[in-house]
């Protein structure tokens, strides 16, 4: 008998209908629409705006989606996975939300806290419940309202991140298809580099910690630049040696979107040309735990059954990796 692997079966994504562009960002901080561009690849990010939601509410309809496109209801979800460093509260887990709002009545649920790779080990993580044979239906959420913890007094980091969510359904395969294997690292003395300062148990919210604005996003832009292309382009190169796959094998690269000058390192050292690199960072920027996903979602159309694609991630904490998938339907 064929071992079981996970297949990824569907995927959906969601972004909220409000922009902001570049010209929005320009008259709000001292910063410019051709700056932006050159540094980044980002032209415009959507934003989840109306009191009272938050980011299960994006999740919520991706995996709605999901189930439709799949044709399965809610019940029959087994697991629901949700990566994301912004969740609607610090307890419970998101996932329980969004399992609550959907109706999966079945499934049990957790967060996964790995920042911008938080798509990649929720995926791995997933996809072991998915081997052992007991769960048949797992959903893996990558979601983040990045606009909750953004300094939009601060250029550096409020021109760099946007809201989204996407979602994939796994499911049972002993075809040759599916997640074949990853490649999962962590770092931490990489999270003075990027952090939020206050609000967790080290430091609770204070009256000085809101006035210091230590509840948003901090980063330190040039060591997790440098510490982005080493880890990502190694850890690619990595997984493709390791499965004997040339970049002739390799269908499509699918890349976290942080910066286009990350991405453009990482296609380079993996030998792959940019017609094979999926790139949306333009009109989403950078989402966090929702990047990949969303990647899936806007290339679903184009995915052939067995194309072979390495997806991969460098985020806070520092957390970085590499997944290889053979996708599983499509033709
Ligand atoms: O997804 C999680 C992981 N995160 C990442 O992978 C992000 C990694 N880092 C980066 O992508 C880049 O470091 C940034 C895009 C954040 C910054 O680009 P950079 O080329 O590293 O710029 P820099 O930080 O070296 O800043 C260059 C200059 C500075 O001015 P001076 O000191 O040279 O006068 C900044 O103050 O650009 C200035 N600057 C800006 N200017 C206009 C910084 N932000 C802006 C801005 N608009 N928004």
């Amino acid at each position: 008998m064929s071992a079981i692997r996970a297949a990824i079966t569907a995927v959906q994504g969601y972004v909220p209908p409000d922009l902001l562009t570049n010209k929005d960002l320009e008259k709000i901080v001292d910063t410019t629409d051709e700056w932006i561009r050159s540094r980044t690849g980002i032209e415009e990010r959507h934003i989840l705006k109306g009191e009272g939601l938050g980011t299960s509410d994006m999740a919520v309809e991706a995996v709605n989606g999901l189930l439709k496109k799949r044709g399965i209801t809610p019940g029959d979800i087994d697991l629901l996975i949700c990566a994301t460093v912004t969740p609607d509260h610090v307890f419970p887990a998101t996932a329980n939300i969004i399992c609550d709002k959907v109706g999966a009545k079945n499934a049990f649920g957790f967060d996964l806290g790995a920042a911008c790779s938080g798509f990649l080990f929720a995926l791995a993580t997933g996809s072991q419940f998915i081997e052992t044979g007991k769960y048949k239906k797992v959903v893996v959420v990558g979601a983040d309202k990045m606009s909750a913890i953004i300094d939009y007094t601060d250029r550096t980091t409020c021109v760099l991140f946007g809201d989204g969510a996407g979602a994939v359904l796994l499911e049972p395969t002993e075809d040759e298809v599916g997640i074949m294997d990853s490649i999962l690292r962590s770092d931490g003395h990489g999270r003075h580099y990027l952090h939020q300062k206050a609000g967790g148990s080290v430091k609770p919210p204070t009256h000085e910690s809101i006035d210091a604005r230590e509840h948003y996003v901090f980063q330190d832009g040039q060591p997790v630049f440098k510490a982005a292309v080493v880890g990502m382009a190694d850890v690619s190169a990595e997984i493709m040696e390791k499965n004997h796959l040339t970049a002739d094998d390799v269908a499509y690269l699918v890349p976290h979107q942080a910066n286009l000058r990350i991405i453009d390192a990482t296609a380079r050292r993996m030998g792959v040309g940019s017609e094979k690199v999926m790139i949306n960072i333009h009109k989403y920027g950078n989402t966090t735990a929702a990047t990949i996903p969303l990647c899936l979602w806007d290339w679903e159309d184009k995915l052939k059954k067995g194309d072979n694609l390495i997806l991969a991630a460098f985020g806070g904490g520092f957390t970085w990796g590499a997944v290889f998938v053979k996708w599983a339907y499509g033709n």
